[in-house]
């Protein structure tokens, strides 16, 4: 039987694992629950500990202090597989002194059919492992968990529609809201399409609503989140479109900005562009990993754009919305990415001039089709090459935000700032990150800010 995420409270399977929760956890239902990865998974996260709440639990940010600990992990990168599995042995211990804890494993990780043989070999202390598409299958697995099912497991896809009913947000002002889940790119470099399955777009009238319920609560941000959202609708039998879904965001009333990620540019078309540049509550800034310049790299690697294609989408940005913000994913050494190539995509950078790029060096990657290509350019090179990238960018960068300096711009402010005792900062439409001084209480607000100084990754002024 599955279990809908708002069945949850009145389920009997729930019912019955509280009465065992009330038998074995010796600290009084403490979860500790661990989000690797991208924002999806944050969210994913932030779901699971709705979950969890229902049943009663209460949550800790040290696991020492738990009755279960709950690690919902990332596969992009085996490096981060690598980290998990340590921080796992890192839990022995804790769970030989205290052998009624409960250890789960969720998340991207959890969907790649060899992590429950590698689990049930190296890691037998790990009680629960669930995939992504199962997160409403807690309880059931609890359930089976106490009824002596040394490894409850659940790797299905539940095509159940799991909304914002139970979610337990970090955050009183910023919201994320997924959109969409799964990839059908396939990336020749990436393992998100295997872990997190095919393209599932949530219903206009579901996300609408969800938003409207949280602008009325008082968000001030939402962060709409999907692996590739201007393919949004691609799946729906109405035709909705990405576009036409943040035109009926915008016409939300509130005072609040939208924002959204990530975007592939091979599917942001002008109907999307236009959208952005029209709609006033959505911020004036696009995420839009390039990747990289050349044009035969980005065929190895399956992107189905050109650089030319990119910068015509740019120029329509900056053509239409003066200073408008451009950030990307950069990744560098790509299987026998050679120095011409490497050099477009220094060309690119130059010429887009992003605000900001997220870079990561190729890795490879086992279950991409990336991973069985040869590769004669060696470690040290690509090491190099990000080196001569990010110099690029932080001169790029120290440039670009200077257009600010005199102007006054709207920020949405966050938190306090490391710059010093009574600083804060934010992030303007255009995502910059800005400080000033003002007083806490105006965090999770809007205010004016004057820009007066720029660096090469944020701007700091005067609040108006
Ligand atoms: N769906 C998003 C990206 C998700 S993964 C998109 O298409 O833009 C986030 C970033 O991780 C990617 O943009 C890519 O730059 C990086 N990445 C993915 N697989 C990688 C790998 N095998 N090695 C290095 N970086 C990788
Ligand atoms: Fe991975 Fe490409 Fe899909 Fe992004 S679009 S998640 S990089 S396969
Ligand atoms: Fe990682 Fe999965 Fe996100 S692999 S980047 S957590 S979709």
């Amino acid at each position: 039987m599955s279990i809908k995420a708002c069945d949850v409270k009145e389920s009997e399977i729930a019912n019955q694992v509280i009465k065992y929760l009330k038998m074995y956890c010796k600290k009084g239902a403490i979860a500790y629950v661990h989000s690797f990865g991208c924002q999806l998974n944050v969210s994913d996260g932030e779901k699971i500990k709705g979950i969890l709440s229902s049943l009663g639990f209460k949550f800790t940010d040290d696991y020492k202090e738990s009755d279960l600990i709950l690690l919902n992990t990332c596969a992009v990168r085996e490096s981060a597989e690598d980290t998990v599995y340590g921080t796992l042995g890192n839990m022995k211990k804790y769970k030989k002194e205290n052998p009624d804890v409960i250890i789960a494993l969720c998340g991207c990780m959890a969907s790649e059919p060899k992590t429950i043989e590698k689990i049930k070999n190296h890691y037998p202390f790990v009680d629960i492992l669930f995939g992504t598409s199962a997160l409403s299958q807690l309880p059931k697995l609890l359930l089976e968990h106490y009824e002596g099912n040394k490894l409850a497991y659940d790797t299905k896809e539940y095509n159940e529609e799991f909304g914002a009913d139970y979610q337990i947000r970090e955050s009183n002002f910023k919201a994320s809201v997924p959109i969409m889940f799964g990839c059908n790119n396939f990336c020749t470099y990436c393992i998100v399409p295997y872990v997190r399955g095919r393209e599932r777009s949530r219903s206009a009238d579901v996300i609408v609503h969800e938003v409207e319920e949280l602008v009325a609560k008082g968000y001030k941000e939402i962060m709409l989140l999907g692996q590739n959202v201007n393919s949004y609708g691609n799946d729906l039998k109405d035709g909705m479109t990405f576009a036409q879904l943040l035109r009926r965001l915008n016409d939300i009333d509130g005072d609040f900005w939208i924002r959204f990620m990530s975007s592939h540019p091979k599917d942001a078309g002008t109907d999307l562009l236009d959208a952005i540049i029209e709609c006033d509550k959505v911020g004036k800034h696009l995420h839009l990993p390039v990747q990289c310049g050349s044009n035969s790299v980005l065929k190895r690697m399956n992107r189905h754009y050109t650089a030319e294609k990119y910068l015509e989408t740019v120029n329509y940005l900056r053509e239409r919305s003066e200073g408008f913000a451009l950030s990307s994913d950069i990744m560098v050494g790509f299987p026998n990415e050679t120095e011409e190539e490497f050099c477009d995509t220094l060309k690119l950078v130059e010429e887009v001039k992003f605000d900001n790029i997220f870079t990561f060096i190729y890795s490879k990657r086992s279950g991409t089709v990336a991973a069985e290509m040869e590769d004669v350019t060696t470690d040290s090179e690509k090491r190099h090459r990000m080196e001569r990238l990010l110099k690029l960018q932080r001169e790029v960068a120290t440039e670009n935000y200077k257009r600010f300096i005199g102007k006054t711009v709207r920020v949405l402010v966050e938190g306090e700032s490391k710059q010093g005792e009574g600083w804060l900062f934010g992030k303007s439409s255009a995502y910059t990150i800005v400080e000033f001084k003002g007083y806490k209480s105006l965090i999770g607000t809007f205010v004016n800010v004057k820009i007066t100084d720029a660096r090469n990754w944020a701007v700091s002024g005067e609040l108006v």
